[in-house]
């Protein structure tokens, strides 16, 4: 088992660009939600890491909650199925959410979870997001704070993953092929 940082090939966005573009956000939301209790409700797995350093960064009451949905495999392609594997403990009816996301990729978790936190009646919802990619959109889902755009490479670091791995990688990076298994 080598280090993880071995398996770069590229770092796209340094922890420093990270750090930065996560106060802004933070920065933002503090603004916006002057006056409320948020609840961040982040989607497990790959957005803990995002959640607990915006949480950190928001001059703000809020609370925390949970989901776990599951979309992908072991693999980088999405099969478009989204199962709830875990629900939130939370009641949200009345309450302004923000769901937390590492990446955007084709939207169909997210457009999931939207279309089903919004049955549940909350005051408001809307979306932070670190990452885009736009090219591999399938569905448009509305995200009102979004962090960067990233090309269409799969991307792993700051909570994100391959194959469960990587995860603890402190920047944004693309792996070398080998590290794939291609
Ligand atoms: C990734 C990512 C998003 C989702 C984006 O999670 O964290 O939740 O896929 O893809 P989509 O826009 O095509 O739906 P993943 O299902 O790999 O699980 P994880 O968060 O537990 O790593
Ligand atoms: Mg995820």
């Amino acid at each position: 088992m080598s280090e993880p940082k071995l398996d770069v090939r590229e770092v796209l966005l340094s922890a420093e660009e990270i750090r930065e573009k996560v106060d802004e956000l933070a920065g933002r939301i503090t603004r916006d939600y002057r006056g409320e209790k948020p609840l961040l409700v982040g989607i497990l797995r790959s957005a803990f890491v995002f959640l607990a350093d915006l949480m950190r960064r928001m001059d703000l009451q809020c609370e925390v909650d949970f989901m776990e949905v599951s979309s992908y495999g072991t693999g980088t392609a999405s099969s478009g199925v989204v199962r709830i594997l875990k629900d939130l403990q939370e009641d949200i009816t009345g309450r302004h959410v923000i769901l937390v996301e590492d990446i955007v990729d084709s939207g169909l978790t997210l457009s999931y979870i939207l279309r089903t936190l919004r049955q549940r009646d909350p005051a408001s919802l809307e979306v932070c997001a670190l990452l885009t990619k736009p090219s591999r959109r399938e569905i448009e889902v509305p995200v009102r704070y979004l962090g960067f755009e990233v090309p269409d490479e799969f991307v792993v670091g700051y909570g994100i993953d391959y194959a469960g791995s990587y995860r603890n990688l402190p920047e944004i990076c693309v792996l070398k092929p080998e590290a794939y298994g291609g």
